[in-house]
């Protein structure tokens, strides 16, 4: 039940039909019966920072930001955090009585998830396929505790641009990627490559080490195509469904001042409606 008392947040995105989120909140509103709501909210670029504005005005607690506002958001924060600004991004607005606050907590969960799957993430150096915002956003994360991070990029300029905000990321030349596997604790594919609709990954994981640990950041599917060939060697594998759902728990703590769990129920719920393959 919604009363005239609600508290209210929601994703802006353009399109955002697609985002998951509304059915990820709203499942944790009801489970912890939480007078609230979290919505979609569709707003054109040129409409970015008068929807924000609005929001607030409106009374909102805050927002979740996605593509392609995820810079634009940046500039419309009179705070940003650490996450914020090594990842040059925010995800997560929070409209507070000092005025709007930023963090990006998509490096952050995907660190949650990697240890909620078992894996230490500062066990070795860890490869990046991609340099777009999410290999800045988990690039930054790792950096920060220490990890030695690579990034390969198929296109060489990219790659360079990213180096160039995140001191201490290395690059590795895209052809390389195959030999330099048994270098790295952990593999991250942060390219769209692999998700349904797109091409696959061009990756070949012949000489991964046993150890290696293979993470995808895509969740459509659920198995890509690279983490399947490296569960058939045997690696262990780590997929992007539960970076989605990590993202999501700064943001509905701070609006809703309740912390979610994260347990089978809910990565069931949000599973039900994706492909396995
Ligand atoms: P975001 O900012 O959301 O992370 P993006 O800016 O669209 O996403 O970045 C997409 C990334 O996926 C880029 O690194 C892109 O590589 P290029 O810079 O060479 O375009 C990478 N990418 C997309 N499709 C790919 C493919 N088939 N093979 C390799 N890389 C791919």
């Amino acid at each position: 039940m919604i009363s005239g008392a609600a508290r209210l947040a929601g994703v802006l995105g353009w399109p955002v039909a697609h985002s998951r989120s509304p059915k990820l909140h709203n499942f944790w509103l009801a489970r912890h019966t939480i007078d609230g709501a979290y919505v979609p909210l569709p707003v054109a670029p040129e409409n970015f920072a008068t929807a924000v504005l609005g929001l607030r005005a409106a009374g909102f607690r805050g927002a979740n930001v996605t593509i392609p506002h995820k810079e634009a958001a940046f500039a419309v924060c009179a705070r940003v955090d650490d996450t914020a600004r090594r990842a040059g991004a925010v995800n997560t607005l929070t409209f507070a009585a000092e005025g709007i606050t930023g963090s990006n907590t998509d490096g952050a969960g995907f660190l949650a998830n990697l240890r909620a799957h078992g894996v230490n993430p500062v066990a070795g150096p860890a490869l990046l396929l991609g340099a777009g915002g999410a290999a800045r956003a988990i690039a930054a994360e790792l950096l920060a505790l220490g990890v030695r991070v690579r990034i390969a990029n198929r296109t060489p300029e990219r790659a360079a641009s990213l180096a160039a905000a995140l001191p201490g990321i290395e690059i590795l030349d895209w052809a390389r990627r195959n030999a330099a596997l048994a270098d790295y604790a952990l593999l991250v594919n942060t390219t769209s490559a692999g998700m349904h609709g797109a091409p696959e990954l061009d990756l070949d994981l012949a000489r991964a080490p046993a150890s290696l640990t293979v993470a995808d950041i895509v969740y459509v599917p659920l198995a890509t195509p690279l983490l399947a060939a490296a569960a058939a060697r045997g690696l262990r594998t780590v997929g992007g469904l539960g970076m989605l759902l990590h993202q999501a728990v700064p943001g509905f703590s701070l609006w809703f001042g309740v912390t979610p769990q994260i347990d089978q129920e809910v990565i069931a719920l949000m599973a039900a409606d994706i492909p396995a393959t």
